[in-house]
């Protein structure tokens, strides 16, 4: 698709502008030619004019544009990830993330050139890191909003990465197309472990490698907040407790997903620590999160919106018990990195 002519781009963006059909960003930028620049140019003003966003669009978004509808005509809806990590805010969340992409591109020790898939993209913190290092970076994620988002911090950080909609049973790539899989807590999120470990193996080149990162389960306040949130939230719904999920950080359960793809898994396990005034301060800003924003509406559907003042005092305590910093907040998370060889 890198050779899709720059005024099909355009025209479907005056299609756009004109009858608002689809609903992504739309980017622009000067096109070597004089007469696509005019033509990007009027596109660009018109989709302005219709309160549309216009930032620069380069090749490569021409051809995640072009995968993406033909992945998403192929992708059955009831595939489809849920829920979406697009909700609210995670930027929040990634920037304090940020540590643990750095450590999982230390650990995959690129090479310049070398094809790397950040499965699971999100803002797109491995990626740009990956692609700072001189790899051919391609990210996907199911949520929309941060595929764009992924695609902007490139963008801004002059570095190119390629962006497509997918996730992990159902990988939009050809077999053997990746030289290291890198899956920043985002590949533990596939509710079909055996189908995304058989992906990552299929686009994986035989001598490929895979990084991935996953929570532990003692790993500390955040894990004692969340449970006892969900404990709570599900009181509340009358749910039952959900059924426990594969366990991503346990190196055995990934030798015996990767182990039939010829895999070897070495683990190691690292921390990563938040920071804010005070722990108050850190559960408020934490109440963007994507999973909190959608729990929270649901004991609004539900009308249990009181429970919210009990999960934030509790949620508090537990955070002020964790606390390292006796003159502000500082918390520890703990996780581990499994790197698979073949
Ligand atoms: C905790 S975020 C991590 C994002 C990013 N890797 C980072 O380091 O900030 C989880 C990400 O996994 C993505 N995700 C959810 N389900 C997925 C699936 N089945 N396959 C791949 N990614 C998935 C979400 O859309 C979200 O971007």
């Amino acid at each position: 698709m890198r050779g899709m002519p720059s005024k099909l781009l355009v025209a479907s963006v005056l299609a756009e502008a004109v009858f608002g059909q689809q609903s992504h960003v739309f980017q622009w930028q000067p096109h070597r030619h004089a007469s696509e620049g005019a033509f990007a140019l009027l596109a660009g003003l018109m989709a302005s004019a219709h309160g549309r966003r216009v930032v620069p669009v380069c090749r490569r978004w021409e051809r995640h544009i072009a995968m993406s509808q033909a992945y998403s005509a192929r992708m059955p809806e009831e595939r489809a990830p849920r829920p979406d990590w697009g909700l609210g805010r995670y930027e929040d969340m990634a920037e304090q993330l940020l540590p643990a992409a750095q450590v999982a591109v230390q650990l995959a020790d690129l090479r310049p050139d070398v094809r790397v898939l950040d499965l699971g993209c999100g803002t797109g913190n491995a990626s740009l890191l990956a692609a700072q290092r001189g790899a051919q970076v391609t990210a996907i994620d199911p949520a929309p909003r941060l595929r764009s988002v992924a695609y902007e911090r490139a963008l801004a950080a002059d570095v190119e990465i390629d962006v497509l909609e997918g996730e992990a049973s159902s990988v939009p790539l050809p077999d053997d197309s990746i030289d290291v899989l890198i899956s920043v807590f985002a590949i533990i999120f596939c509710p079909d472990a055996h189908a995304a470990a058989a992906e990552a193996s299929r686009v994986l080149a035989s001598a490929g490698r895979l990084v991935l990162t996953a929570w532990l389960p003692d790993r500390g306040p955040i894990g004692e907040k969340s449970k006892a949130t969900q404990a709570m939230m599900m009181t509340a719904l009358g749910a039952a407790p959900a059924p426990p999920g594969t366990a991503w950080h346990d190196p055995e359960t990934v030798a015996s997903l990767f182990g039939p793809h010829g895999f070897e898994i070495t683990a190691s396990d690292h921390e990563l620590f938040y920071e804010a005034p005070s722990a108050e301060a850190w559960f408020d800003r934490s109440q963007e999160h994507p999973m909190t924003v959608r729990g929270m509406a649901m004991l609004d559907r539900a009308g249990r919106s009181e429970v919210k003042a009990a999960i934030r005092e509790r949620s508090i305590d537990i955070l002020e018990r964790g606390n390292l910093d006796a003159d502000g907040f500082r918390i520890a998370d703990r996780y581990r990195v499994l790197v698979g060889h073949r």
